[in-house]
């Protein structure tokens, strides 16, 4: 008998409703498909690498792969709490901070609460709200940035939950200390906000987040800070949060037992210590982030000014279509009309031959003009 049953029928009205999130093209995938080698500038990974102390730590705890990890993560947790001077009854690890960001939502929404962000922010903080059926609120960016003013306007009796980015991804602008202290500060206490400062340590500026004192004081406010990005361990996934005793505790109550693996949790340890890492791939960042802007302003291709380790690029064409041109360049970067901007591209700061082969790449296409390719 044909089963005409579709699980479709299942799903809640908003679960049906979300649309999953596109990730950034696999290299592999690509190489595959065009039969040539290219570069990824597509995820904000970094481009040196993970941290070699890292790798030898992770290579070590292979052998112990058949035990499950250590659930609490109690000495990465102590490490995270020495290394920010905080407790650790303040520190929560997650499978990367996304992770995070939906046990957010898991434990705080339900039906009928509210969780408010800004358009044109990391995707992951609208989804987060809708798969647990509440409703999403998002205002827009001010000069691409957070309008946090416009988020405090926005909230009700309903708002449980507001995700901040800082910097946002895509557009690489930050809010200041001093506008966190005063949108915080306008909030009824019981809102929770989400700090995602995912790029924290790239960022250059004297008068960016002091985060941590929201902690130490007892706010309701959750940083979440990533092994992703300049620690280069996006692949082993592992994030962490810092937050209030009580806040971490209700966290943990909804948190998947063995969310960050025994790999990810060696691998954490050892890259916390390998500061020669970190300062060279900022020192990387810094520098090559100065040659791409530069070499884009020379040439006349519009971007938005970026604190962390990406840039968002006008190109002024259609950005699915330049996405496939360059990645016929053998460059593999990220449309950006999803994210509300249908001419502009995300690209990754790389290492310095690769962003040679995405400016060539780029000047190349905008000399040819498009005839409509499809993937
Ligand atoms: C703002 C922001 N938050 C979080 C993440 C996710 O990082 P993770 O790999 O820790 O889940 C990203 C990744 O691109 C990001 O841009």
């Amino acid at each position: 008998m044909v089963n005409r049953f579709s699980i479709n029928e299942l799903l809640p009205p908003w679960v049906a409703r979300i649309r999953p999130y596109p990730p950034g093209k696999p290299i592999e995938e690509v190489e595959r498909e065009l039969g040539h080698t290219a570069v990824k500038l597509a995820s904000n990974e970094n481009p040196l690498g993970p941290s070699p102390k890292a790798v030898e730590a992770v290579r070590k705890s292979l052998d112990r792969s058949h035990f499950y990890p250590d659930g609490s993560g109690y000495y990465l947790r102590r490490k995270l709490a020495e290394f920010h001077q905080l407790d650790m009854s303040q520190v929560i690890l997650g499978a990367g901070s996304t992770d995070l960001i939906e046990l957010v939502a898991r434990t705080f929404l339900t039906a009928g609460d509210q969780g408010i962000t800004s358009q044109s922010a990391f995707y992951i903080y609208r989804l987060a709200i809708e798969e647990m059926g509440a409703e999403l609120l998002q205002t827009p960016l001010r000069e691409n940035a957070f309008d946090l003013a416009a988020i405090a306007h926005a909230v009700t009796h309903r708002t449980k939950v507001i995700y901040i980015a800082n910097p946002n991804n895509p557009t690489g602008r930050m809010v200041t200390a001093d506008d966190m202290d005063r949108f915080l500060d306008a909030l009824p206490p019981r809102v929770l906000v989400v700090i995602d400062e995912a790029y924290y340590e790239y960022v250059r500026q004297p008068d960016y987040s002091h985060s941590l004192d929201y902690v130490r004081s007892g706010r309701n406010v959750l940083v979440l800070r990533t092994f992703s990005k300049v620690y280069g361990l996006a692949g082993l996934r592992l994030g962490y949060g810092l937050g209030n005793p009580e806040l971490i505790e209700a966290l943990n109550r909804v948190r998947s037992p063995f969310n960050a693996n025994s790999l990810a949790q060696a691998a954490g340890i050892a890259a916390l210590d390998d500061r020669e890492h970190v300062a060279l791939s900022v020192e990387s960042n810094t520098r090559e982030m100065k040659f791409v802007t530069e070499e884009l302003t020379l040439a006349g291709v519009r971007y938005t000014p970026s604190v962390g380790n990406f840039l968002l690029v006008d190109t002024g064409r259609d950005c699915e279509e330049d996405f496939i041109r360059l990645m016929h360049e053998g460059v593999i970067v990220r449309p950006m009309k999803l994210y509300g901007f249908p001419t502009s591209l995300r690209v990754t700061i790389g290492k310095h031959e690769d962003n040679e082969k995405f400016l060539e790449g780029l000047a190349r296409i905008a000399k040819v003009p498009a005839r409509g390719i499809k993937d």
